[in-house]
């Protein structure tokens, strides 16, 4: 079965990155209008939103050399996705987010492009044990769909919240340009975590629970500030009112596979007391503060 399995998964993600590749080129430049037509109101209300995703997506470099670093020999579709067809994608995301806040008068945003952590560094040593390899791959395909999701969750919100301010322009030709490109991103992640699962030993299953435990953390929330930043973000976007829905969203396949077991559970604890402390965090500080009145 699992051979079988592994083949059928196989197809589908070939024809899935091909389709993405097909459908999905990056967005240029030459289509984007940077028309705001109250610029002021616009960048007080979500200028720090602006920021914050503009960082995450541009990191997308750290992030491929976090991946050459935690698997060292990824299966051919792996890198063919995320060297030809994501990384190529998002960082449009992030130059096009990013000029859109200089515009609106914002300093650009400041993404660590090379720390790699030491915790990284050990996996990638050892994922040159083959098993163990298995162990960060399902690893990155967890946090894959995480980010995904959450990515989809937020466009949806900021798109609503750009139409609802009458900035026409920005809504289609930028935030609804990219939105359209993160499901197919959350796909290729669900796919292949669903095939990689089915395929794990009883010890490899039972060494990612406990790493993901570990070391989850809200998508680009990599120090105490980032989370406060990652709170001030669910604040404007209205997802510090629905904190427990949303961690439900983005972790609806990660917890129907690693926690099959715990009947009743609706969200992984670690999932749900990450964005409850990056909701804290953001509330505990001068920053922004009338964002959590
Ligand atoms: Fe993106
Ligand atoms: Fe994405």
């Amino acid at each position: 079965m699992s051979t079988a399995f592994a083949s059928s998964t196989g197809l589908r993600l070939a024809e899935h990155v091909a389709r993405l590749a097909e459908d999905h080129p990056p967005i240029s430049l030459d289509s984007v209008d940077f028309t705001v037509l109250r610029p002021l109101e616009f960048e007080a209300r979500f200028g720090h939103v602006l920021d914050y995703m503009a960082r995450v997506e541009l990191e997308v470099d750290r992030n491929v050399l976090e991946l050459t670093t935690m698997l060292p020999d990824p299966p051919e579709i792996d890198r063919h996705f995320y060297a030809d067809v994501w990384q190529p994608q998002e960082i449009q995301h992030g130059l096009i987010l990013d000029r859109l806040q200089v515009e609106l008068g914002r300093r650009p945003a400041a993404p660590d492009l090379d720390s790699i952590g030491l915790k990284l560094k050990v996996l990638g040593a050892l994922a040159h044990i083959v098993p163990f390899q298995d162990v960060c791959r399902m690893l990155y395909y967890l946090t894959g769909m995480a980010t995904e999701r959450s990515a989809v969750l937020a466009y949806n919100l900021l798109h609503r919240g750009t139409l609802d301010m009458g900035e026409h322009a920005i809504a289609h030709t930028i935030i609804g340009q990219i939105k359209r490109q993160e499901p197919g991103h959350y796909a290729f992640y669900q796919i292949s975590a669903r095939g990689l699962w089915a395929e794990l030993a009883a010890w490899q299953r039972w060494m990612v629970r406990l790493m993901r435990r570990s070391s989850f953390s809200p998508v680009g929330a990599n120090n105490l500030r980032q989370k406060a930043d990652f709170g001030d973000v669910m604040a404007t976007l209205g997802i510090d009112k629905a904190t427990d829905d949303f961690a439900e969203q983005i972790s609806r396949v990660e917890k129907e596979l690693l926690w099959a077991s715990h009947r009743g559970l609706k969200v992984p604890a670690y999932v749900l007391r990450a964005f409850h402390e990056a909701v804290e965090l953001a509330h505990n500080r001068p920053h922004l503060p009338h964002l959590h009145l």
